[in-house]
């Protein structure tokens, strides 16, 4: 599909009976790194193809005891230490500035119906956790990792920014479900690798996949919160 922003590969189809749209941020073979994810082509796609709800996924790596190696964590809050990525779809002239509202980063309704799915399910979802994204696609350094600490982050990972405010200012609801795929650097006894983060993640697909199902079948067309309205105030895309 073309995009204002270049090519991309979404696939439509059904699940639980209602039309869906899959994006691999990462493209096909996982060949795309993090600092180099078209954000805004995915996202302008995908408003196109007129999906009103994103549930994301992400791997992340553990900063606090809280969380655990295999954990699914809903994310909450962000801290934003991307360094050279486009953050936004309104540059001005034509298009118009946006100050987008971050107070509630994550569709709270959005992130209610997962919690209702994880629930049907039985499965033990943590509900709430502060991600900080980095630039990558280097992992981050012990001492970073103490400073994440010390600012309140609780997960880090390298593409929930501007994933997430890109779909804000499109008026889309987005939530993301972390996968605790490793400890972060420094608090990890071993040196992390690549393998390791892919590894876990094959282990937790298929109670991703489930939870996706559920929440699907769970939850309706409508927006019954405020990120629709997110870019009333000068509106276009
Ligand atoms: N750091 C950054 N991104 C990640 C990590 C990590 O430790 N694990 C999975 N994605």
């Amino acid at each position: 599909m073309e995009t204002p922003y270049g090519t991309v590969e979404p696939i439509v189809g059904k699940l639980a009976n209602r039309k869906v749209v899959f994006m691999s941020r990462h493209g096909r073979d996982h060949a795309i790194p993090p600092h180099l994810v078209n954000y805004r082509a995915n996202i302008w796609a995908l408003r196109k193809l007129g999906v009103r709800k994103i549930l994301a996924t992400a791997a992340v790596g553990s900063l606090s005891s809280s969380f655990r190696l295999g954990d699914l964590v809903l994310l909450d809050q962000f801290l934003d230490f991307t360094k050279s990525r486009p953050q936004t779809f309104y540059e001005g002239g034509q298009q118009g500035v946006l100050h987008v509202d971050m107070t509630e980063p994550y569709c709270t309704a959005v992130r209610q119906v997962i919690l209702d799915a994880s629930e049907q399910l039985g499965f033990a979802l943590k509900n709430g956790a502060c991600y900080v994204c980095t630039e990558g696609p280097r992992f981050e350094t012990p001492a970073e990792i103490q400073m994440f600490q010390r600012l309140g982050a609780d997960l880090v990972g390298m593409t929930s920014v501007p994933e997430v405010v890109l779909a804000r200012e499109l008026g889309m609801c987005y939530a993301s479900i972390g996968l605790v795929t490793n400890e972060a650097a420094g608090i990890a006894k071993h040196l992390l690798s690549h393998a390791e983060v892919m590894e876990s993640m094959k282990k937790l697909g298929e109670k991703v996949a489930q939870l996706i199902q559920v929440t699907i079948q769970l939850w309706t067309p409508d927006q019954n919160c405020l990120c629709a309205s997110a870019n009333v105030e000068v509106g276009k895309f």
